[in-house]
């Protein structure tokens, strides 16, 4: 903490702020258009009308971190290089029992905007407070104005009661045990839908989550299912709010979390992270090109050194820059739970070999 105030109060003694900067510095502080140090963890970027909008978590410092205390925060930028703090955009609320109470936990906001509705729309990872992960939840806000306040509308566990579409019929006949002795018995019951079946009724779980809107406006939500060990694809409303119930299992009990997607001339990537907590883990990527067909997976798109560990991050977004064809940047998160207002954000130049996400490192670059 004190080698982040260091720093901020170095740079805004030479008057040193990222309204003059230029290029993306991955790892290093960031600071927005008032010298501070930018709290948006495990967000995602929307274009709209001229000007990108930041959404991600604000975190305090010290160990509780990662509980909220404060909410949303929303930044925004012409050039996605320097950051204007718009304020809270979805704030914790003080009351008792509140699915935002402050100290539950939201996690990995997104929005995306409706064009026939003209709203906003914000959807994150909800954990109750007190609860722990136990809650897995997917909730939802809407505002006008990009920036916000955003006004919280539900959360749940989505899918109640439905089959994903590419859920075999033989497999929904079978009746799993309550517990698995050994690691291979747990993992096929797993890919086979154990946590599936369980939580069929009440809905499915969702933590680490992003959403998409496709070119033909069609949105989706995209989640780490089944107790992180399925990813569910799941088509949402017309106005966004909502889910159809038209869902898809991707990659069955292979664990992954993070989720972040792109579609580059008709093929739609995804990176993802492994499942170990707040410690780093090599990223996974895989293309299809239909979003709710079968998925192929690609690998581990990082090269070079410290690709084992993505570079020390996790992916969260990624950015389709405007103006410039079909080029993107991976956002990720660098995380630091010891004191997560810390968290660093690493931000790089997707690459793509034949079909194939590909990410370098560089310790400064610009687009
Ligand atoms: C990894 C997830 O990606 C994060 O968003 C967070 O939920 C941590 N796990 C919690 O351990």
């Amino acid at each position: 903490m004190e080698k982040l105030l260091f720093a901020t109060f170095i740079f805004s003694l030479f008057g040193l702020s990222s309204n003059c900067q230029n290029t993306f510095n991955p790892g290093e502080i960031w600071l927005d258009s008032n010298n501070v140090h930018i709290n948006a963890h495990g967000g995602g970027v929307l274009y709209h009308q001229g000007v990108y909008y930041w959404v991600g978590e604000h975190k305090v410092a010290g160990k509780a971190g990662n509980k909220a205390e404060v909410g949303l925060r929303i930044y925004s930028s012409t050039n996605l290089y320097n950051w204007k703090n718009e304020g809270v955009g979805l704030a914790v609320v003080n009351e008792i029992g509140h699915d935002i109470e402050r100290g539950a936990i939201l996690e990995r906001p997104k929005i995306i905007y409706n064009k026939n509705t003209k709203k906003f729309v914000m959807w994150f990872h909800l954990e109750l407070k007190g609860k722990g992960y136990e809650a897995a939840r997917t909730a939802v806000a809407i505002s006008d104005a990009p920036e916000g306040p955003y006004t919280y509308l539900r959360s749940y566990r989505p899918n109640a009661g439905v089959w994903p579409l590419n859920y075999p019929d033989s497999l929904k006949k079978v009746t799993f045990k309550k517990e698995y002795k050994t690691w291979p018995e747990k993992i096929h019951a797993n890919t086979r839908g154990r946590f599936l079946h369980r939580d069929f009724e009440n809905g499915q779980m969702s933590r680490d989550m992003t959403v998409f809107v496709d070119s033909d406006e069609k949105a989706y939500h995209i989640t780490s299912s089944e107790e992180n060990q399925t990813l569910h694809i799941s088509e949402l409303s017309d106005d966004y709010t909502n889910f159809t119930g038209r869902y898809i299992r991707v990659f069955p009990g292979a664990a992954n979390e993070a989720p972040s997607i792109c579609k580059k001339e008709g093929v739609y990537y995804m990176i993802t992270s492994g499942c170990t907590g707040w410690k780093p883990n090599p990223a996974r990527s895989a293309k299809t090109t239909d979003i709710m067909g079968e998925w192929e997976s690609l690998g581990n798109p990082f090269l070079g050194e410290e690709a084992e560990t993505s570079f020390r991050s996790q992916s969260t977004h990624i950015i389709n820059i405007e103006g410039k064809g079909e080029q993107f940047i991976f956002m990720g998160d660098r995380w630091t739970p010891e004191n997560a207002i810390d968290g660093r954000y690493i931000w790089l130049p997707l690459e793509f070999i034949d079909e194939k996400p590909f990410l370098n490192w560089q310790n400064t670059w610009s687009y």
